[in-house]
C-alpha cells in the first residue's frame, strides 16, 4: 500500500482506478485528505465562502426518481408553486441580505413554460444586473437552454446523479436515461453556461466503481460547480428502507473532488447538514467553498422535501444568512458578498 496517495493526488490531480478505489474504501487517508483539500481550497479561494440564495419555486415534478420525495407518484406531497411576484420578493429580500447569486430550483414542472421562465429570468436580470442567475430545473432541449441563457441565466445546476448506466437505471424509471442527462450537461456547456454536475453519495446500490465512474465523468465534463451530498431516505419513496449515505464517505469524496478539481465551486450541502448537525462546517473543512442557504418563503420550505428531516425548514430558519454566517466564521472561513464566479481560468 502506497503511503503517499494523497500527495500524488494533490500533485497530479488524478490517480489510477485502483488507487482511487483504495483511497475511497479506507479511512486511513482521511486526516491527510482533509488537510490537503483545505490547503488547495485556500490556494485557490483563500478563506472565502460564496453564498447562493436558493429559491425552491415549485415542488411539482413530472419525473419519478425512486429516491426523491417530490417524485410525481408521492401522493403525500403537498404541492405548491411560487408566482413571479413571490420569486421577485425572495430576490429583493436576498439582495438586501447580501446575496449576489439567485438559484431558481424546482421539480420538472411544465406549468412553467419557457416563456414564463424567460420572463422571470429577464426580470431578475434587469433588476439585479450585478447578480448571477442560476437555474436548476432539470432536463430540457438545447433550444430551451439557449433561450434561458439569452434571457440572462448564466449558470445551471444539473447533477448527473450517477454516471454509470446500470446504476442510473436502478435509481430512475425507464423513461429517464443517463445519455439524455449527459447530453443536457454538454449542451449547457456548449451554450456557455457555468455548469454544475454531481452525485449523491451512498445512494442505493452504489459501488466504489460507480463513484470512480462519477469522477471520470466529471473529468470529461470539467464542470465549474460540483454538488455532492449524502443520499438520505424519504419515507414516501420506494427506497424508504435503504440506509442514508455516510458522513465519512461524503467528506472523503468532497476532499478527493477538491484535489482533483482545485478550481471548482463546491457546496457544503444542506443534505450534509441534515445527516450531521455540523455537517456543513465539516464540508467546508474538506474543501467546500460554497453554501446555499434557503431564500424560499418560510411557508413553503417544508414542502420541498426531497428527503426526510431536511434542515432550515422551520420558523427559526427565516433568516439562514445570519445562522450560516456565524457557523462559517466559527469554522475559520469568511462569507463574502460577491457574485462568486469560478476561478478556473486563473488556476487550471
Ligand atoms: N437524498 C439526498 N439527495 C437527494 N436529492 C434528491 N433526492 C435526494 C435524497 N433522497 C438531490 C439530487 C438532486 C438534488 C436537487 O437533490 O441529487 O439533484
Ligand atoms: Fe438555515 Fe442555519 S442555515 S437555519
Amino acid at each position: 500500500m502506497s503511503d503517499n496517495l494523497v500527495k500524488k493526488l494533490t500533485e497530479y490531480k488524478d490517480l489510477s482506478d485502483a488507487e482511487l478505489k483504495e483511497i475511497i474504501e479506507t479511512d486511513l487517508y482521511d486526516a491527510e485528505l482533509e488537510e490537503a483539500a483545505d490547503k488547495v481550497r485556500r490556494e485557490n479561494y483563500g478563506d472565502e465562502v460564496y453564498i447562493r440564495g436558493l429559491i425552491e419555486f415549485t415542488n411539482y415534478c413530472k419525473n419519478d426518481c425512486y429516491y426523491c420525495g417530490i417524485r410525481r407518484s408521492n401522493r403525500n406531497s403537498d404541492r405548491y408553486r411560487l408566482s413571479k411576484e413571490d420569486i421577485l420578493s425572495c430576490c429583493e429580500n436576498g439582495y438586501s441580505l447580501g446575496y449576489r447569486t439567485f438559484v431558481l430550483q424546482g421539480g420538472e414542472d411544465n406549468y412553467y413554460t419557457d416563456d414564463i421562465i424567460c420572463d422571470i429570468v429577464s426580470e431578475i436580470h434587469s433588476k439585479y444586473p450585478d447578480c448571477a442567475i442560476t437555474l436548476s430545473i432539470g432536463e430540457k432541449s438545447y433550444e430551451s437552454y439557449k433561450r434561458y441563457f439569452e434571457a440572462g441565466a448564466m449558470r445551471y445546476l444539473l447533477r448527473h446523479e450517477t454516471a454509470d448506466d446500470e446504476h442510473y437505471a436502478k435509481l430512475h424509471p425507464e423513461e429517464m436515461s443517463i445519455e439524455n442527462r449527459k447530453r443536457c450537461l454538454f449542451d449547457l456547456k456548449k451554450i456557455g453556461y457555468q455548469v454544475g454536475a454531481g452525485m449523491m453519495i451512498g445512494s442505493p446500490y452504489q459501488t466504489t466503481e460507480n463513484l470512480i465512474s462519477d469522477l471520470r465523468f466529471l473529468q470529461k465534463l470539467e464542470p465549474d460547480m460540483i454538488g455532492m451530498g449524502p443520499y438520505i431516505i424519504h419515507k414516501d419513496t420506494p427506497f424508504a428502507e435503504y440506509k442514508d449515505g455516510s458522513l465519512e464517505l461524503s467528506l472523503r469524496l468532497l476532499a478527493i473532488v477538491r484535489l482533483m478539481f482545485p478550481y471548482a465551486l463546491i457546496p457544503a450541502t444542506t443534505a450534509l447538514g441534515t445527516i450531521s448537525p455540523n455537517g456543513r462546517e465539516l464540508g467546508l473543512k474538506h474543501g467546500a467553498n460554497v453554501v446555499m442557504p434557503n431564500l424560499s418563503p418560510v411557508g413553503t420550505r417544508k414542502k420541498y422535501d426531497l428527503y426526510d428531516n431536511k434542515i432550515c425548514t422551520g420558523e427559526e430558519a427565516a433568516e439562514c444568512r445570519g445562522c450560516l454566517e456565524r457557523r462559517v466564521t466559527f469554522t475559520g472561513y469568511n462569507i463574502v458578498t460577491d457574485i462568486g464566479n469560478v476561478r478556473k481560468y486563473n488556476n487550471a
